[in-house]
Order: C-alpha cells, then sequence, then structure tokens
C-alpha cells in the first residue's frame, strides 16, 4: 500500500456550503458522455440460475432506458430488482436476450471501463472495510488518476452532499459509522467521478425518516440538473413517486407495468393495486 494516494480533506472554507453551490459545481464538473446516447437497453433479457431446474430469476425483459431518465425499480424483496442493476453493470451476463449500454452490450464490454462509467450504490453499501470513508470516496476518481488535490477536493464536496462534514468523517473507517452515513458515503463514492449512469439499490435504505426525505428532495433536484441515467431501485412506493420520471414494476422476475408516475397510480394491475394500496392511511389514523 506504499503507493496508495494520500486524500487528505484538503482546507475547509465554509463548513457547509449550499446545496446550490454544490450542485453547480458538480454541473461543471460533468464529463460530456462518451457516447451520443448513453442509454441502456434490455432486449428479450433472461437470467436463470444454474441449478437442477435452471430457474429463471428475471424473465422476458425488454426495456429501453433512454439517456437523462430517472427510471425507478419498484418491486417486493425477491422479485429480482438487484439482478436487473447486476446485469446492466456486466456483473451478471444473460443467459438469454442482451443488454445494451451506450450501444454495445455487456458481453462485448470490457468489464472494467463499463463499471467505471457506472456509479453503483450497492445494497449495503458495500464500502472497502481498510479504506478510511475518503478513500473510498477516491476510489474511481485515484482510479482514472485525478491528481491529489482536485481528489480530495471533490471528496469534501461529496460529502457535504451528503450531509457529513468532512472533518468528522473523512478520516473513519466504516465501522465507525452507522447504517444510514455508511450508506450515504455509498452514494457519495457513487457520485464522486461524475459518472453518466448511477445504479442505486436502496440507497436510502437505512436512514431515519427525516434524512430519508431529506436526501430524497436533494437527490430529486440533482437528478433533474444532472441529466444522468438513473436507476434506482425500491420497495417504496412513496420514494418512486416522488423520483421517477417513470415507475417499472417487477413481480416475480416479470415486467408487470411501465408508467409516469402519475398514469401508474391509475393503472389497473393486481400488483400495482397492492403497491398503491400501501400507501391508504391506516384505518383510525388520523386524516
Ligand atoms: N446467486 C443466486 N442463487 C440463487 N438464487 C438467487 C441468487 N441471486 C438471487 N437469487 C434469487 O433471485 C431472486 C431475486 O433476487 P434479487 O436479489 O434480484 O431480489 P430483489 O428484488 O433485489 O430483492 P430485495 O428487495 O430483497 O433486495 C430471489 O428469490 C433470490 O433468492
Ligand atoms: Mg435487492
Amino acid at each position: 500500500m506504499k503507493d496508495a494516494p494520500k486524500f487528505g480533506v484538503g482546507r475547509l472554507g465554509a463548513l457547509r456550503c449550499s446545496l446550490r453551490d454544490l450542485l453547480m459545481s458538480i454541473e461543471m464538473n460533468t464529463k460530456t458522455p462518451l457516447s451520443p446516447r448513453n442509454t441502456i437497453e434490455f432486449r428479450g433479457v433472461s437470467f436463470h440460475i444454474n441449478d437442477i431446474l435452471a430457474r429463471a430469476i428475471v424473465s422476458g425483459i425488454s426495456l429501453e432506458i433512454p439517456r437523462g431518465e430517472t427510471l425507478v425499480l419498484l418491486g417486493r424483496s425477491g422479485s429480482g430488482k438487484t439482478t436487473l442493476l447486476k446485469l446492466m453493470n456486466g456483473m451478471l451476463l444473460p443467459t438469454k436476450g442482451e443488454i445494451f449500454v451506450q450501444d454495445r452490450s455487456t458481453a462485448a464490454w470490457d468489464p472494467i471501463r463499463l463499471r467505471r462509467g457506472i456509479g453503483y450504490v450497492i445494497q449495503d453499501a458495500g464500502l472497502f472495510p481498510h479504506f478510511t470513508v475518503a478513500e473510498n470516496i477516491a476510489l474511481v476518481p485515484s482510479l482514472e488518476s485525478w491528481d491529489a488535490s482536485r481528489t480530495a477536493a471533490r471528496v469534501d464536496e461529496m460529502l457535504q452532499l451528503v450531509g457529513l462534514d468532512p472533518r468528522e468523517f473523512s478520516h473513519r473507517r466504516p465501522r465507525e459509522l452507522s447504517g444510514g452515513q455508511r450508506q450515504r458515503v455509498g452514494v457519495a463514492r457513487a457520485l464522486a467521478a461524475d459518472p453518466p449512469i448511477l445504479l442505486m439499490d436502496e440507497p436510502f435504505g437505512a436512514l431515519d425518516p427525516v434524512t430519508r426525505a431529506e436526501l430524497q428532495r436533494e437527490f430529486s433536484a440533482l437528478a433533474r440538473r444532472l441529466g444522468k441515467t438513473i436507476v434506482f431501485v425500491t420497495h417504496d412506493l412513496r420514494e418512486a413517486l416522488l423520483l421517477a420520471s417513470r415507475i417499472v414494476l417487477l413481480e416475480a422476475g416479470h415486467l408487470v407495468a411501465s408508467a409516469t408516475p402519475q398514469e401508474f397510480l391509475r393503472l389497473d394491475h393486481p400488483e400495482v393495486r397492492a403497491f398503491t394500496s400501501s400507501l391508504a392511511i391506516t384505518p383510525g389514523a388520523p386524516a
């Protein structure tokens, strides 16, 4: 580890910049996507596990995700949401069909290049336990050979964006954080290198409701301004309605609905109704 880059927190000016300043600065940092289309497209995709029954975890998936869309994948636990994200970044390859990322099949991409162009917030944050918070966030910038001062400034900026004071958190290890703080570091890490595509697997699941609502609002503003292509997984319909430009509903490995948030609430499908009824006020609760 003697060549490991050093990620000092740098000089801190104002402790908390306004969100507006941060968003403007991220906007200026945003790279031009490598490809003019920058879409993800599933063409007739199935993924089977290699057991004796050759069970399909997801099947018959055809889905086009245009550039700049915030697509929310909604579905019950076990419906195949994480599997779809892993298929998008090439961690899994389809058993049938193909997935195109920026017009190239995931089977044809160099897996390392593919993943560096995709920010991935893993369901349990997935931080490296032996790295500090700053080193975790700086992972892709340093792999991409950013210079140390640009990297350090970016780490600070990202920590502030997710509401963690760089002076307090940069040098901690993941085990010294709460679950919600780890998730926020996971979001900061995914955004750090400004990838054109973001995959987010229940990124706010471990947050308290107040912080969660704050981050959802901030994230929604960020998503609109940056024009990134975002696939956001949740089983929370409220979160889906707040963040999505389109909601795609998965049921037992199949896509059963695809609609804007307004349209989604009006769809006549039993699984949609199961989700919309979860929004209903509990009987007897104050209105
Ligand atoms: N490697 C594997 N071997 C066997 N079964 C698997 C494997 N990976 C996933 N599964 C099964 O595939 C189904 C879909 O899993 P997946 O992780 O995609 O669900 P999910 O929608 O993300 O659920 P959750 O909301 O609980 O995270 C589940 O029934 C899961 O048990
Ligand atoms: Mg999952």
